[in-house]
């Protein structure tokens, strides 16, 4: 497990990602009746983007620091720039959220949030950065096999799936959790992230998805360019599974603004399975 999210934290893929999940965390936070939340990929839960990873990799300049700076961003960003304003007062933005963070935030009392985290010290990091909060827990546990064994048979849920795609098995045991989440709420909503490096490895992942008929699929795609060099990653994708009414218009903001602000040739894209 040489993976270290505090290398691409606040990156553009990241805030795609985060925004998307506030997106949806409004719309089931809107509805009536308790809402679980479960992330199988945790991550340390807050990120110090003037720490030598985050220095190093320079990621953060193209996604969250240049979107905290763009008064003309899209609106579906406002949650997410309040969240990180709100992390770092009215000074410059040197801490970033990860999702527990901000999940955390934006439940109601008598929501529930799971986040499992296998790496030790990740996962002590991500305690310390929750702290007591009521509904809260973690879990240094194998998210992909806690997902369907703590998803609730009935009622709101929402499932977060964000591996690090270090191990090729990633996408088989994917699309493994999605079935079986679905097995034991079919309502769950699922959320995905994805890498988009090629189009093949991406189009195989869908058609896995699509056998194992995981119901309603809104595919939301941010390629920063054109996916002609696999060695790069070239955008990113978030995949849902029941996704809440009324997303696409947000989405579509969402996935339109780094391709374009970022200027080479990428683009947003929403459509459905
Ligand atoms: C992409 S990061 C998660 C970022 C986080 N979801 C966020 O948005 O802030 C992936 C994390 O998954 C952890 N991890 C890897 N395999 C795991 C597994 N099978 N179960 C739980 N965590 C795992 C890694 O240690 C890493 O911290």
């Amino acid at each position: 497990m040489n993976y270290r999210h505090a290398f691409h934290a606040g990156n553009f893929a990241d805030i795609v990602k985060h925004a998307a999940v506030l997106a949806v965390l409004e719309r089931l936070t809107g509805a009536k009746g308790p809402l679980s939340v479960i992330d199988t990929h945790a991550g340390r839960g807050l990120y110090d983007l003037a720490g030598a990873d985050a220095r190093r990799s320079g990621e953060a300049r193209e996604g969250i620091l240049r979107l905290m700076d763009e008064a003309a961003a899209p609106a579906a960003y406002g949650p997410l720039k309040a969240a990180v304003r709100e992390l770092n007062g009215a000074g410059p933005v040197r801490r970033y959220p990860g999702s527990p963070w901000l999940i955390a935030r934006a439940l109601r009392p008598g929501d529930s949030y799971l986040g499992c985290e296998l790496n030790p010290e990740e996962h002590g990091a991500l305690r310390a950065a929750l702290g007591d909060r009521r509904g809260v827990e973690t879990l240094r546990a194998d998210g992909f096999a806690e997902a369907p064994v703590r998803c609730p048979a009935r009622g709101a849920a929402l499932v977060l799936i964000d591996p690090p795609f270090e191990k090729p098995d990633d996408y088989r045991r994917i699309v493994e959790t999605v079935r079986a989440v679905r097995a034991r709420n079919a309502a769950a909503v699922v959320a995905i992230w994805l890498p988009l490096k090629d189009l093949e490895t991406f189009d195989a992942f869908l058609r896995d998805l699509e056998d194992a008929e995981p119901g309603p699929v809104l595919v939301a795609e941010t390629r920063m360019r054109p996916l002609s060099d696999p060695m790069k990653m070239n955008g990113c994708a978030m995949v849902f599974v029941n996704a809440p009414a009324g997303l696409e218009a947000d989405l579509a903001d969402i996935c339109a603004w780094p391709a374009k602000a970022q200027g080479e040739g990428g683009q947003g894209k929403v459509w459905r399975l």
